[in-house]
């Protein structure tokens, strides 16, 4: 790779790359060299089908071939039988789509000022969670706990209250007359696969029909089907008022999407939000083909039995080297390890064998394969996780 090129021509917001990658199919990514490696990473949760599914790619180049494009002056008919699927799948409600998670959670910001604008005096706060993760963009960043993220970006959106998750009576306190919604991810992702508990998801509820507050839900991350339910927050058996989605929805075409229960969808009026791209019939083509996959192949359940046969074979390697992992978290495809230690010589040595993860706040090592994943992979992944976890013991 030629990273002096890469660095010259691309502004450096990302740390600089490893290894280049040309190719995918199913879990294995290739590099330009031609080595193999296993993708736990999924582009960050969004190849949730696997690289270049075929029926995704028959799908999304017939209608590459039929209509890209044409704007959100028109109806377009892939985009309405989309929301028409998502409406099945979580609820009486309507949808807006938008390009990607932090849209979607800017959708959801948005909504809420819709909604406290309507009262006097206005409500204009938001509780979040702390360590939680809502994206890049102003908003989304300013409902974004971590220093890291927010460093030189002041001034930021006032008006988010940040509260501790699984922490009920944190949330309780945090709420006054000016309080309008309740933001949270129902497993923190980027925060180190922090679970809201289902107990806890039941009481935010609670609290939010007491105090007359919106719930609104972020399942940029642990969205379809990736938990082992269509959405995370489904496993508690509550409704939220409004969704954001992203990431998977689009199996890798950019896609998000909000949906919001239909008590509020008309908050939203001709003229008061919108975007070029969002819903766009290529979009929808490629998240009716994630769908229709996650459908014929019960990618549901598939990540329920993949993710338990993940989670125990990590048990055992957390049994074998105790020094080294704290804690195992998560649901399904979604699991994140705790170390002792900074994982980023542990990413290094496993990508050096073969296997691709990512990092998540408080030294955690998260691994978030395809939905597709095989038996024979998860474990060919264990082996390698096996040698890192020696790797690091002889190291010290
Ligand atoms: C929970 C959550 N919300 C929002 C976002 C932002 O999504 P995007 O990067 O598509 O803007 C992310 C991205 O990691 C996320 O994990």
């Amino acid at each position: 790779m030629n990273l002096q090129r890469h660095q010259s021509f691309l502004v450096a917001n990302y740390a600089p790359p490893a290894i280049e990658v040309v190719r995918g199919k199913g879990t294995k990514l290739w590099d330009k060299n031609g080595t193999e490696y296993l993708d736990f990473t999924s582009g960050i949760a969004v190849t949730n089908l696997g690289h270049s599914h075929p029926e995704w790619v028959k799908q999304v180049q017939e209608q590459t071939g039929k209509l890209a494009h044409c704007s959100n002056l028109f109806s377009i008919p892939e985009q309405v039988r989309l929301a028409e699927r998502l409406v099945k799948k979580i609820g009486e409600g309507k949808v807006l789509f938008c390009n990607s998670g932090a849209e979607a959670n800017e959708a959801l910001i948005k909504l809420s000022r819709l909604y406290g604008n309507c009262n006097v005096p206005n409500r204009t706060k938001i509780l979040v969670a702390k360590n939680g993760f809502h994206g890049r963009t102003l908003g989304a960043l300013s409902a974004t706990q971590s220093k890291k993220y927010r460093q030189g970006f002041d001034p930021l959106l006032p008006g988010f209250v940040f509260c501790e998750l699984n922490n009920l009576a944190d949330f309780e306190q945090a709420i006054d007359e000016q309080t309008a919604a309740i933001l949270i991810e129902s497993i923190q992702g980027e925060g180190g696969l922090h679970v809201a508990s289902n107990e806890f998801l039941r009481g935010v509820k609670d609290l939010c029909n007491q105090n007359d507050l919106l719930l609104l839900m972020d399942e940029v991350q642990a969205g379809i089907a990736r938990t082992g339910e269509f959405l995370g927050y489904q496993k508690s058996g509550i409704q939220p008022h409004a969704i954001a989605m992203a990431k998977g929805l689009g199996g890798g075409f950019p896609i998000g999407a909000i949906w919001v229960c239909d008590k509020y969808a008309s908050l939203f009026r001709p003229g008061s939000h919108g975007t070029t791209f969002g819903g766009s019939p290529l979009a929808c083509c490629a998240a009716h083909a994630v769908l229709d996959v996650i459908e014929s192949e019960n990618l549901t359940l598939r990540a329920q039995q993949m993710g338990s046969l993940l989670l125990e074979g990590l048990e055992q390697l957390a049994t074998e080297f105790p020094e080294s992992i704290l804690q195992i978290r998560g649901r399904g495809l979604m699991i994140g390890v705790q170390l002792a230690f900074e994982p980023a010589d542990l990413i290094s040595f496993l990508r050096l064998n073969g296997l691709l993860t990512v990092g998540a706040a408080g030294q955690t090592l998260r691994l978030l394969p395809p939905l597709t994943v095989k038996e024979a992979e998860i474990n060919h992944s264990l082996e390698i996780l096996h040698s890192g976890l020696s790797h690091i013991k002889r190291k010290n």
